[in-house]
């Protein structure tokens, strides 16, 4: 880490005007070309279904982005035979040479990252400063992954005398890459480069709802110029070609970002093993979270009230690492719940493109639907201590205001299960021992954090929270490549973290040679 070269890509800071202005000028250009078609790629060639995902603006529900093919389970087949194909060639490649790749593609964002935040902003209603740092991720995971696979093309050698040993790595095949809409950039890019990196071939399947900053990524990397079948581009109802992406016996990886039990489910289905099959297939899967921060009695109640704010209501909550429940301590419960609830009343809730929105709108109307049905089961298990109205935006688009909801008991529905929105459960603690027992109650383990002043009870938490990413005195999304390697285990995910020193390795299968001399 220290002297791998690797730097994070700064954040745009919008405080300047001259930020702001090219900003502003990209989502006017990026408005200039709503309704337009994009079509799959399989082996470098467009291919315009009959069927289309229409894509549309969360925070204006009436406007339609444009039109992308929907792949079918026979175009599934082809791209995954096109990925097949380019294997052998591409795995051969230099790995220095597939780095310098990522490189040209991080550059290539570089370039267009305003254009790229601005399509963030309309498909995914994610306020300016968090699609800028959607890109800035992206950038990050090319850079990382780019410098990370230099690391490991070096062969390790262990020799004797009559005997030379070396220890070296190889790419697994095909990898179907199938991603999440909330980070629409970031995660895919991800996924994808990673596979790619380590010489393996791609059919990245994107989010139905963010097929379009999908189709700009598949772009980027079409101009970096990555010969044709290495990566294919297949949105699609993942309902259609999921099955046949996760159950072809020619694809040897899956690696999924989102719900627990999508992420199970494709679990199940890669491990029934057709009999065409000549290897058994490596799911990575990163999944949910219910995670907690524990708010202690010595706290710094200015910034937990801050941190809380930010980790729970920032994009809507819709993020596996968003904080669902906060856990504070008896003594200062009631200062706590006060403030918090009068701060995250002063909350900017409106449509993405609006400079100043803290709280753009949810997804789309199933998760508007899902999440209005959680508040209603917290209305039941406990007390509503606010609720942000958004009554006003309501027929503009998917919309929720912050919920807070105080007496909580651990074991109920709002505070065990996963809600992906602004809805944010308040339970407590007599002491900080029982807060941690409430922090490790749920069956995920993703994020944790704690505000506290005693050195004491941080080394417990770094010790005793069962999470993959523990943070103190501070907020808990926002982890960043290298220095934050995210991810979790238990029912957070399977397989090592993003970002971090580890990932590549899952892309690849070592092998040791031994020579008799
Ligand atoms: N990596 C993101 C975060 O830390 C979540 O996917 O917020």
């Amino acid at each position: 880490a220290e002297d791998d070269g690797f730097q994070n890509e700064p954040l745009t800071d919008f405080s300047l005007e001259e930020s702001r202005t090219k900003m502003q000028a990209a989502l006017e250009e990026v408005e200039d070309q709503f309704g337009k078609e994009y079509p799959l790629l399989i082996n470098g060639r467009a291919i315009d279904t009959k069927a289309t995902i229409t894509s549309r603006n969360p925070s204006h529900k009436s406007d339609s982005l444009g039109t992308v093919s929907s792949a079918s389970a026979d175009d599934a087949i082809d791209a995954i035979d096109a990925a097949r194909r380019a294997f052998p060639a591409w795995s051969r490649t230099e790995p220095q040479y597939r780095a310098e790749y990522l490189e040209l593609i991080a550059a290539n964002m570089r370039r267009r990252r305003f254009e790229l935040a601005a399509w963030i902003v309309f498909e995914c209603g994610k306020p300016w400063e968090e699609a800028d740092g959607d890109v800035v991720e992206a950038i990050d995971f090319c850079m990382y992954y780019a410098n990370q696979m230099r690391r490991l093309a070096h062969p390790l050698h262990c020799d004797v005398p009559g005997e030379e040993n070396v220890y070296f790595y190889r790419p697994r095949g095909t990898v179907a890459v199938i991603a999440p809409w909330n980070f629409p950039l970031a995660i895919l890019t991800g996924m994808t480069v990673a596979s790619l990196v380590t010489g393996n071939t791609v059919v990245m399947k994107p989010a139905e709802q963010s097929s379009i900053v999908a189709a700009k990524l598949m772009d980027v990397i079409h101009e970096s110029g990555i010969p044709d079948g290495v990566v294919n581009f297949l949105p699609g109802i993942g309902e259609e070609v999921g099955p046949e992406l996760v159950g072809s016996p020619d694809v040897e990886m899956i690696t999924f970002t989102g719900s627990r039990d999508v992420g199970l489910a494709i679990n199940e289905t890669a491990s029934d093993t057709d009999t065409r099959q000549k290897m058994v297939k490596r799911v990575i899967a990163e999944m949910g979270g219910k995670n907690a921060i524990i708010v202690d009695d010595d706290a710094d109640l200015d910034e937990a009230v801050l941190g809380v704010i930010h980790s729970a209501f920032n994009y809507a909550g819709q993020k596996c690492s968003a904080c669902s429940r906060v856990i504070v301590l008896e003594s200062i419960h009631d200062t706590f719940v006060s403030r918090l609830v009068e701060a995250t009343k002063a909350l900017k809730i409106g449509p993405a493109e609006d400079p100043g929105t803290v709280v753009g709108p949810v997804i789309d109307e199933e998760a508007h639907q899902r999440i209005l049905e959680y508040i209603e089961i917290g209305k039941e298990e406990a007390t509503l201590a606010l609720a942000c109205d958004t009554s006003d935006l309501e027929d503009e688009g998917y919309y929720v205001g912050p919920h807070i909801f105080t007496d909580v008991d651990s074991t109920c529905q709002i505070a065990q299960e996963e809600i992906f929105g602004p809805v944010l459960a308040v339970i407590k603690a007599d002491d900080f021992d029982e807060a941690i027992t409430i922090a490790n109650d749920t069956p995920y383990a993703l994020t944790a954090g704690v505000f506290s002043r005693s050195p004491a009870h941080l080394n417990k938490a770094r010790m005793e929270i069962v999470a993959g990413n523990i943070y103190l005195n501070r907020n808990i999304t926002g982890a960043m490549v290298e220095r934050h390697p995210f991810g979790g285990f238990k029912m957070s995910g399977i397989g090592s973290k993003t970002g971090g020193p580890d990932y590549l390795l899952q892309f690849l299968v070592p092998v040791n040679v031994t020579e008799n001399t």
